[in-house]
């Protein structure tokens, strides 16, 4: 889609919506039911639905969205198994909607909606929510591209003057264990951090095969992690998290510029589209302190996700929740903490009841263009700039949501490829 249909698109959205929309802000006080709304019905949304219905005594499930129906009703149905929320499910035959349009349709019945989809529909999904008035809780990353990045920066702005949530699924800053390291971290006790080492190593994730009845477009939706349009390729779509672990720690400050290499070593096949396997990149800050970025999805290879803080005066691991200082001090988390998707939730839903809605949108929007600056340097094989990153036109949005045709982009090729 290009910019300008983008555009168009949203304003035609925003004011369908809009027609409908609650009052911003009309259910800050009070014990009013919330009305969820589940779009993008897989294992995330499906958990996320689970969490909303826990968060708070008065809240329903009433409507669910999936570009596939068979999606959806395999996520009732887990929905249904559960027992301590099986009173809050109020999903009728016509509030469950599919294709690409069925966000639209669901915005109208519903307070609240979770957005689960992969990440290529957030940007336009979150401006339709936010337009009309509704709180968000919107899975990470919120973008694939820099296009829908600013999409993502005015939808966070319009969501603060309308006093509505925008929840993001960086979980890892609502984990209670993570927040006492960061806050020591914060506090100086490594010193000033000189650098980070973040680890996203694991094995490769799932494939859902292919049918001779499916065109094109079904088979990329289908298995939308090869796709970049529609995953941000796995540098985006996963290792985001530890560029927002990276970002908390550095306390907001942003990288100016990137190098990468990367590739595609084990997952050739035309079946895994065009995203690689494997990065590694250097990112740079003004004082001079660096982020270096390891991540790789490939079989027989052991694992390790991690996030290692090098401070002048000792280091920290985010993901024991361990610090070490050089005068030979350890300490270690040792506190019970809640399940950090549950306390998004909970925190998520105290905000609307409190009219203290949470807003996550920038940090949430700075870790994804982190993402990207790494992907683009990688793909293209040169240093990239900040700058050079978000003043780029780059948008990877097909030019129509269609069931038909739709092209493999090749597997960019440093050197040879240009970020738009
Ligand atoms: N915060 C976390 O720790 C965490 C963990 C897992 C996944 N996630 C995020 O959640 C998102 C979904 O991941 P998942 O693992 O649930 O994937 P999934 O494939 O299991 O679910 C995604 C669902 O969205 C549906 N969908 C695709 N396009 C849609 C559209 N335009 N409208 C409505 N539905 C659409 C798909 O059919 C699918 O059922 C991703 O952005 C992922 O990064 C976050």
């Amino acid at each position: 889609m290009s910019e300008s249909n983008r555009r168009t698109f949203l304003k035609t959205a925003g004011a369908t919506a809009a027609a409908v929309a609650l009052a911003p802000g009309a259910h800050a006080a009070g014990n009013d039911l919330l009305r969820v709304g589940l779009v993008g019905c897989g294992g995330r949304g499906t958990s996320a639905a689970k969490e909303a219905l826990r968060a708070d005594p008065n809240v329903k499930l009433v409507a669910m969205c999936d570009a596939f129906m068979d999606r959806l009703d395999s996520s009732l149905k887990s929905l249904k198994n559960i027992k301590d929320i099986a009173t809050k499910l109020d999903v009728a035959d016509d509030r469950k909607f599919d294709g690409f349009d069925g966000y639209k349709k669901l915005l109208e019945h519903v307070d609240v909606v979770l957005l689960c989809t992969p990440p290529g529909f957030r940007p336009l999904q979150l401006a339709a929510a936010v337009e009309a008035g509704k709180h968000v809780f919107c899975e990470k990353p919120v973008a694939v591209d820099v296009a829908g990045v600013h999409s993502v920066l005015e939808s966070a702005k319009l969501a603060k003057k309308k006093n509505i949530s925008l929840c993001s699924g960086f979980c890892y800053r609502y984990d209670q264990a993570k927040r006492e390291t960061v806050k020591r971290i914060h506090d100086g006790v490594i010193g000033d951090v000189a650098a980070m080492h973040i680890t996203y190593l694991t094995g490769p994730i799932w494939h859902r095969g292919s049918d001779p009845k499916w065109t094109p477009m079904e088979y990329q939706m289908r298995n939308w992690y090869y796709y970049t349009w529609l995953s941000g390729d796995f540098i985006v779509e996963q290792h985001c998290h530890n560029f927002d672990k990276a970002q908390w720690v550095f306390n907001g400050k942003l990288p100016v510029a990137a190098t990468g290499v990367g590739g595609r070593a084990q997952r050739r096949e035309a079946k895994f589209g065009h995203i690689y396997d494997h990065f590694a990149v250097t990112l740079e800050y003004a004082d001079g302190a660096k982020l270096f970025s390891f991540c790789r999805q490939m079989e027989q290879c052991p694992g390790n996700v991690n996030d290692h803080v090098i401070g002048t005066k000792g280091s920290a691991q985010l993901m024991p929740h361990t610090i070490t200082t050089r005068d030979g001090k350890e300490w270690e988390y040792d506190g019970r903490a809640k399940d950090m998707y549950q306390v998004e939730h909970d925190e998520l839903f105290a905000g609307i009841r409190a009219g203290k809605p949470i807003n996550d949108g920038e940090s949430a929007v700075n870790s994804t263009l982190m993402a990207l600056l790494a992907r683009e340097a990688t793909y293209t094989g040169k240093r990239l700039t900040w700058k050079e990153l978000v003043s780029s036109k780059q948008n990877l949005a097909p030019a129509k949501y269609e069931w038909g045709a739709i092209e493999t982009p090749p597997v960019p090729t440093p050197g040879i490829y240009k970020l738009a």
